[in-house]
């Protein structure tokens, strides 16, 4: 289906890559749902897109509890009158460290967040989108969901999870009309990026082969084409979107 007039979730869309797919979808005339756990960045960007003339309403959510992501779902089904479309990318990461020096109370809100998070946003969007006959999904991993990322442990396997997992929903709804990709970006200049010194910044992007950092708009375009009818034969599939990184 096309993206005009669906109805689509996104977490974590009161910052970073979340806003701007936000931004792109409604732009694209998306019924949105902004559902993030910071209530105030959330109205932000509904106010945002509002602004804009884009359509668009704030759900608080926390994706790591089971009860708020079901809550979240059913609120959307209220709106919208059904569930078309979701961007499951909330995410945290944590403070590079070897493994052994890793906190266990980092290891669990990444795997709460990231990895629990899709889990949870995945089961509770699929049961709506077997009622309403359709869907698609994206989900967020990272380049660090295909690679290493150095001194990310919990990250890294926790991205990894989510393209295991991924793969693993596309295939059992192959056959149910509804398609579920993961996108996988390597650097982009969010807010918590753009926090760093310009020079560390340059150097990050001296990194990439293409010489530069990805920008959160890059990374919404990609992930509307994964939710468009032009991705219509993609499923179970990781898409990079990381200047080429992962081949350096
Ligand atoms: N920025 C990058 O370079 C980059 C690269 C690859 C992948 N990613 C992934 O993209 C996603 C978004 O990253 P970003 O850099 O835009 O992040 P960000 O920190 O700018 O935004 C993340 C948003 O998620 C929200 N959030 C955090 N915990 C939540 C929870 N429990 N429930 C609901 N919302 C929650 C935050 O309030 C925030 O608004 C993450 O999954 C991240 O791992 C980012």
């Amino acid at each position: 289906m096309s993206i005009e007039g669906s109805s689509v979730i996104i977490t974590g869309a009161g910052s970073g890559i979340g806003q701007a797919t936000a931004l792109h979808l409604a732009g694209r005339g998306a019924r949105v749902v902004v559902a993030d756990v910071d209530e105030a960045a959330g109205a932000a960007t509904v106010d945002t897109v509002g602004r804009g003339g884009g359509k668009a309403t704030f759900v608080a959510c926390d994706v790591s509890d089971e009860e708020s992501v079901e809550a979240l779902v059913r609120r959307t089904v209220e709106i919208y009158g059904g569930l078309d479309l979701a961007v499951n990318n909330a995410g945290v990461a944590h403070h590079p460290c070897d493994l052994h020096e890793l906190a266990i109370a980092d290891w669990d809100r990444v795997m709460a967040i990231d990895l629990r998070g899709t889990f949870l946003c995945l089961r509770a969007e699929l049961r709506a989108m077997l009622q309403g006959g359709h869907g698609v999904i994206v989900n967020m991993a990272s380049n660090a969901g295909v690679k290493n990322a150095p001194s990310m442990a919990a990250y890294t396997a926790a991205k990894h999870g989510v393209v295991g997992l991924t793969k693993n929903a596309a295939l059992q709804y192959a056959r149910r009309n509804i398609r579920i990709n993961a996108i996988c970006p390597g650097t982009i200049a969010t807010p918590g990026i753009a926090a760093y010194p310009a020079d560390i910044q340059a150097q990050w992007g001296e990194m990439v082969p293409m010489g530069r950092l990805g920008t959160p708009s890059e990374i919404a375009a990609a992930i509307a084409f994964l939710l468009s009818d032009e991705s219509s034969f993609i499923t179970g599939a990781e898409l990079l979107a990381d200047g080429g990184l992962m081949w350096d």
